[in-house]
């Protein structure tokens, strides 16, 4: 190995460098380090390539599903570092996320279905906003395919800010996938059942079970609409509103300069009167609209991936499908014995082609303006006759069991893998949209739908290997890299001259992978992230149960691919990820702490009582509350506002309240409002969760709760 070395130009470099390790107590030299723990000149450019000296940054950050721990993971790209779990369908302590804090408590509210509390989530495909098809970094949203529901991330503050239910489907997997401007988020079904919320028996799985696709409608300035509506509100009151819609979408130096702005034009008294509805609308917040939210009904095939078309096939979406087989263990043919009958696996993968999904979304949104849906537990469902009357959905066929759906950066071509088929398919929009105009149709399926002729819709078949799932786009035209689950590699391939450029092997059963803003219309290539289900061999014995593995690979141009770097995720399942350009983001530093409607100003702290109802205006600093002492009786009804009055940046302090199951995270000039009922005699010391000065432990208080 040293011979070896010695000739390469890493040895080289070793040669000369000598480490200073300690004070000079002793010196040492990279090649020492490498003969002792055994590592190569290719270990070493992997970790030149991935280490980062302390304080030095990440050029990207990828945001991964969490799976089921119901949270978004966010690492590192080429560290691996992880930097954050965002809490997102689970309540998540350090955050103070669930834990009594009111804003947290109504997101996770919004999570309810069917009036029942669901505290965990299968996190599956996070999307990053778009912007003209490429990534904005302003919000991200991810799914949750066990209870179909869709979260708003904000990017400004990494925190959920939304929870919507999908109204209809009972499970999904094809979410999120966001339009080009993010007009919409893609949420599609996966497991059939009936829309109504009521047992119907599988022997009528053809007429009362359906899949489908939900497209939520996406309004970055929902907050601004909002405003509106308050402001017409205050017109009824007879409030003189003339020149406030300006203002309320004037950006203000805090509260006091809005009020004031606001109280000129109609009155300090009533800008008082409507003070906290003014203030919470002059904030500009991304909100899923449902009543402005759409599904396009679907046979009950399984419904899979999607995607959005973007340039060449902008308006268009997929949906890939499998089980076109109608397979349901065998029932409704007097097969009563269920040892006859085929596992579903075997009865869902029988025939050779399953279908995607082809929809006109412009289109399916111009017949939902148009009324032509019906309202289907309070949701606008268009069904499928009207989709297909508009020629606004169509089938085309596609390898079986087809996983990926994957639309080039200029929106001309789509690649689908077929799980069991070696080849991956490219189509060509062109041609989809030729056969399209020419309604030149090789079939109709049983529900009405035009099937495209699959030949006539193909560019080209390449056979790339074992288990093919998903494609990633490079920054060099035609080239692409597919996940081979069953080979336990990544191939590169060029999909516009048809043929495999290398190959990698990972470890092990990868599943999704990514590029550099893989999904836009401009990716970045040089890092790919493998996202393999089973590690196997590859980290300290912890238990059965393993870790997952995502594989750092630098797919620099010209190169062959180099694995780089092991990353452990010990949080569920971590299905899919996007990597955005760190610079891309913009997030708060430390909050605008006026903007708060209840932020307590330094010396204004105070205790109010109105019957059984406690409020207390508390804020925090180093190293103290204040109040400290706040005493009350069982049965009162706590709101606790606590503004962290810090301005100095990462000064957080927690807030703990001993047995009430109450705690929360106030960042930098946050104010976080906290409600509870003090049912509970006693003395309950509260206190700060975060190490934040010398004095930590004594910033704390009591809570007494006289009888
Ligand atoms: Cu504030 Cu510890």
């Amino acid at each position: 190995m040293m011979n070896s070395m010695r000739s390469g130009l890493l040895g080289v470099l070793a040669c000369g460098l000598t480490l200073l390790v300690g004070a000079s107590v002793y010196a040492q030299s990279l090649q020492e380090v490498m003969q002792q723990r055994g590592l190569t000149e290719n270990d070493l450019l992997a970790a030149a390539k991935t280490y980062h000296p302390s304080g030095l940054k990440d050029e990207y950050v990828v945001f991964s599903s969490g799976g089921q721990s119901g949270q978004v993971i966010v690492y590192g790209v080429p560290s691996m570092r992880i930097l954050k779990y965002i809490a997102v369908f689970t309540p998540e302590p350090w955050q103070g996320y669930g834990y009594g804090e009111v804003e947290s408590m109504e997101i996770l509210e919004q999570g309810k279905i069917d009036g029942r509390e669901i505290h965990w989530g299968d996190t599956h495909h996070p999307a990053l906003s778009e912007t003209g098809g490429d990534y904005d970094g302003e919000y991200l949203f991810i799914n949750d395919k066990a209870n179909p529901r869709v979260a708003v991330i904000d990017l400004k503050t990494f925190e959920t800010k939304q929870i919507v239910v999908n109204p209809l489907f009972k499970s999904e997997h094809g979410g999120t996938f966001v339009t080009p401007n993010t007009e919409y988020i893609i949420e599609a079904a996966q497991y059939p059942a009936p829309y109504a919320k009521e047992y119907a028996p599988l022997e009528e799985f053809r007429e009362k079970y359906r899949g489908g696709v939900t497209y939520w409608k996406f309004n970055r300035n929902a907050e601004l609409s909002l405003a509106s509506k308050s402001l017409r509100r205050l017109k009824k009151e007879g409030v003189p509103t003339k020149g406030l819609k300006k203002l309320v979408n004037q950006k203000f130096e805090g509260e006091t300069a809005f009020l004031d702005a606001i109280g000129e034009k109609i009155g300090a008294a009533d800008a008082k009167k409507h003070r906290e509805a003014l203030i919470r609308h002059a904030v500009k917040q991304g909100r899923i609209m449902p009543e402005q939210s759409f599904s396009v009904e679907m046979p009950p095939y399984l419904q899979d991936i999607s995607d959005a078309g973007k340039g060449f096939s902008y308006g268009w979406s997929v949906t890939n499908s499998i089980n076109t087989e109608l397979y349901i263990g065998g029932y409704g043919k007097g097969n009563t014995k269920w040892s006859n009958r085929l596992a579903n696996e075997a009865g869902m993968s029988a025939k050779d082609t399953d279908y995607m999904h082809i929809v006109n979304w412009q289109a399916a949104e111009k017949l939902f303006k148009a009324g032509k849906f019906r309202k289907v537990n309070g949701h606008a469902l268009i069904p499928m006759k009207e989709m297909v009357e508009a020629n606004a959905l169509f089938l085309l066929p596609e390898p079986k069991s087809p996983h990926g759906a994957d639309i080039s950066p200029d929106g001309r071509y789509v690649i689908v893998s077929g799980k069991l088929d070696t080849h991956t398919t490219v189509y060509d929009f062109e041609k989809i949209f030729s056969l399209v105009e020419k309604k030149d149709f090789a079939d109709i399926d049983p529900w009405g739908i035009p099937i495209l002729d699959m030949k006539k819709a193909m560019h080209t078949q390449v056979n790339v290997g074992l288990g093919p799932l998903h494609t990633q786009y490079d920054s060099v035209k035609g080239v692409v890299y597919t996940s081979l689950y069953v080979d336990s590699m990544v191939v590169r391939w060029d999909y516009l001259k048809g043929k495999v450029l290398g190959k990698i092997p990972i470890h092990y059963n990868i599943g999704h992978l990514l590029t550099a803003e893989g999904d836009t219309v401009s990716p970045d290539g040089k890092y790919l992230v493998s996202l393999n289900k089973l590690a196997i061999d590859r980290f300290t014995q912890v238990g059965p149960l393993h870790p997952q593995n995502h594989q750092l690979i630098d797919i620099t141009e010209g190169r062959p691919m180099q694995l780089l770097y092991d990353m452990p995720l010990p949080l569920g399942e971590p299905h899919y990820a996007q990597m955005i350009k760190a610079d891309k983001l913009k997030p708060v530093v430390r909050f605008a702490k006026k903007s708060f409607a209840n932020y307590v100003k330094a010396g204004k702290e105070r205790v109010e009582r109105n019957g059984n109802q406690v409020t207390i205006h508390s804020t925090a600093i180093r190293s103290h509350y204040s109040p400290e002492v706040i005493e009350v009786k069982v049965g009162d009804e706590i709101t606790w506002h606590i503004t962290n009055v810090e301005r100095a940046q990462d000064q957080v302090h927690g807030f703990a309240v001993d047995n009430y199951n109450v705690h929360g995270s106030l960042e930098p000039g946050e104010t976080a409002t906290f409600k509870f009922v003090a049912d509970k005699e006693g003395v309950f010391p509260f206190y700060c969760t975060e190490f934040c000065s010398a004095l930590h432990l004594e910033m704390t208080g009591y809570l007494l709760v006289k009888p």
